[in-house]
């Protein structure tokens, strides 16, 4: 099928044309690095002239270093989805891969042992400080137990990119209600590999790590290192875009799927297992927090899994040895 690719030029953009390149597929690549505008109706109509289904990455990624990014969030990861939806409405191209992220979930999924599944708002600066970094229960403030998230959790975005995010996923469900397209949302976990974006504020904390080891410096990792993550590759996630094109849900309806290896790690492991690839120097816990940040967020793989035929492929290890040295 002949797939318009938002977001090519960029890092899992590129690993995405690869994959629907080599499984065949007519790739129209389009990234405001090459000029093009996802906010610009005229861009985006002639680039879906003769287009079967749309493959959305474009974004601006990150967690905003400030307030002053509420703007640009908004402007070219809502508006630019919206424009997007008109024109593809108006062409008539019914099928959208959207990326978006496991940001959507703000805190994971939490038990408490006297009040079952519980959702523990944000953290407090005062209990950050005081190194209290697990989240209480919301109602009777004892110690949690960490579990995995489903698509079915309710969002709860804690900072201006993930509501951006989930902007994303709610203009693409009323679109598909209303011109019964169909809307395969890929929730994305920690994404690393080749052509991560680095050393911008942005930049995820695997290529933060990576930067700092070139240097010579070692990794610095937040809170106490214990926060849990699901870390996968970029040519897995590549390989998601191109089962969920190639099996759509059905008209009328935006399905969610999280994207991710299935196999938690802590941020501290990922510093150490890229600290040891490197060779050195180890890691550095340094007790700093970002208000905004979450404590744990692990996904459950089940849906995309039996739905789309998704299993991660690259080992941790494997992945992280690789990417520690450049690749
Ligand atoms: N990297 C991750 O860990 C991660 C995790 C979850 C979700 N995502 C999502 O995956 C997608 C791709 O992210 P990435 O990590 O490859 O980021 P990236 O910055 O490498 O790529 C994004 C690309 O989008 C382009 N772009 C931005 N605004 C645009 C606009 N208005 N018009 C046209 N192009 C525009 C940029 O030029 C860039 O090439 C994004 O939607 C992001 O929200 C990424
Ligand atoms: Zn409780």
């Amino acid at each position: 099928m002949r797939v318009l690719l938002t977001g090519a030029s960029g890092f899992i953009g590129g690993a995405v044309a690869e994959a629907l390149d080599a499984a065949g597929h007519d790739v129209r690549p389009f990234d405001l690095r090459t000029g093009q505008d996802v906010r610009d109706a005229g861009d985006v109509a002639r680039a879906l002239r003769g287009v079967d289904a749309v493959c959305h990455q474009a974004a601006k990624v990150g967690l905003g270093v400030d307030v002053s990014d509420l703007p640009d969030y908004t402007s070219h990861n809502v508006q630019g989805t919206a424009v997007l939806l008109a024109e593809m409405a108006r062409a008539g191209v019914a099928a959208l891969v959207l990326a978006s992220s496991m940001v959507v979930y703000g805190e994971g999924a939490y038990r408490c042992a006297e009040h079952g599944a519980v959702a523990p708002g944000p953290r407090a600066g005062e209990a950050l400080r005081a190194g209290r970094f697990e989240p209480p229960c919301p109602r009777c403030g004892a110690a949690l137990l960490p579990g995995t998230v489903t698509e079915d959790a309710r969002l709860d975005p804690r900072n201006a990119y993930a509501d951006s995010k989930t902007a994303q996923e709610h203009l693409a469900a009323s679109w598909a209600r209303m011109t019964e397209g169909s809307v395969a949302a890929l929730r994305y976990h920690n994404v690393y590999g080749p052509r991560m974006p680095r050393d911008t504020p942005y930049a995820g904390v695997a290529a933060l790590f990576r930067s700092r080891l070139e240097r010579g410096e070692p990794p610095l990792v937040f809170e106490d290192g214990a926060q849990r993550r699901d870390f996968v590759h970029v040519r897995d996630v590549a390989r998601a875009n191109l089962l969920a094109l190639e099996n759509p849900p059905d008209a009328g309806t935006l399905r969610a799927y999280n994207v991710a290896s299935g196999t938690p790690r802590t941020i501290g492991e990922m510093a150490g297992a890229m600290a040891d690839a490197y060779g050195g120097p180890e890691p550095v816990v340094t007790g700093r927090f970002r208000l905004g940040d979450v404590r744990h967020i692990v996904a459950a793989p089940g849906r995309a899994r039996d739905e789309l035929g998704f299993a991660a492929r690259v080992p941790f290890g494997e992945g992280v040895a690789a990417f520690a040295v450049g690749g």
